[in-house]
């Protein structure tokens, strides 16, 4: 029987949703990949400079030698001075989100800063910012890449697919949430769930750092390519990158962190489950050798 036009409609926005496209954000296609540098400063030159003090320096992406001097967390919290007007060039947002995130002394005020700041595009796409659960005393901290659809409905990192293989592997050596801290590099949904920007990237990094180091675990596990790419300076594919140990400098202490596969690889390679079991066993052995500084 020939299909009529409304099916044909059904089926194309099926197929869209299914692919993950589920909002409508205008009629004409952006790169965001590609806004170039004139686009960005011609932007910038419609907006106010912003009210934040100068910046330090940005965080390496690789982490930083133990002997470098630790960066002592400041003692007030200040409310970043947000702009509601036009969004922030990237170059500019990522200076106010690194003052913002430096001025977070707990991760109350840090969840309370993020869900203030106007300088990343994604925030004005998605429906709620998605920054963290699990038991923030917790000695492991996972780190993925972006919230999906679910996170983004429930406000809570891997709640959807992944999110329940990832408790499945986290059962497997004995853990629950109340034994892990679970965040991602980005706290927003991309639209359509597409790979964030280096752009938006950026502008998140300070939030996700400091999280990181407020949080304190002992230790760090990346969950996929991107998390460990952007958080280890791992430059290697995932495949090549899993299961090595490296340092990460939270900015107070140096710990252990490790890449290990996304449990949304996993679910589409169920083959890689085997490596990531051992990824999971060296954490469980690593948990028990190392020196407990945290209480839970
Ligand atoms: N994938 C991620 O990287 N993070 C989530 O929270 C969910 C899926």
């Amino acid at each position: 029987m020939p299909l009529n036009e409304l099916d044909i409609f059904a089926d194309i926005l099926a197929f869209h949703v299914e692919a993950g496209i589920d909002v409508a954000l205008g009629e004409a296609p952006v790169d965001r990949f590609k806004e170039s540098a004139a686009e960005a400063s011609a932007r910038a030159a419609t907006r106010p400079a912003p009210a934040v003090p100068a910046a330090r320096p940005a965080p390496a992406s690789p982490p930083r030698p133990v002997s470098e001097p630790r960066r002592a967390a400041p003692a007030q919290p200040a409310a970043p001075a947000m702009n509601m007007a036009a969004p922030p060039p990237p170059d500019v947002a990522t200076v106010e989100a690194r003052d913002a995130a430096l001025s977070a002394p707990t991760l109350e005020a840090l969840r309370a800063i993020v869900e203030g700041f106007d300088g990343c595009p994604l925030k004005h796409t998605a429906t709620r910012l998605v920054f963290s659960d699990g038991n923030p005393l917790a000695r492991l901290m996972f780190v993925g890449e972006a919230p999906g659809r679910d996170e983004d409905i429930e406000g809570k990192p891997f709640v959807g697919r992944s999110g329940k293989l990832l408790d499945r592997m986290m059962a497997a050596i004995g853990l629950d949430r109340t034994g892990a801290y679970i965040a991602n590099v980005v706290p927003w949904r991309p639209p359509g769930n597409r790979t964030p920007t280096p752009q938006e990237t950026a502008i998140c990094l300070p939030f996700i750092r400091r999280q990181i180091e407020l949080a304190n675990p002992d230790i760090l596990v990346c969950l996929g390519g991107p998390s460990a790419q952007t958080l280890l300076g791992i430059k290697d594919g995932i495949t090549k990158a899993r299961g090595r140990w490296v340092e990460y400098e939270t900015g107070t202490r140096t710990i252990p962190a490790l890449a290990t596969f996304h449990p949304a690889y996993l679910l589409r390679t169920p083959l890689g489950k085997r490596m990531a079991w051992r990824d999971f066993l060296a954490i469980s052995k690593a948990l028990g050798e190392l020196p407990r500084t945290t209480s839970s």
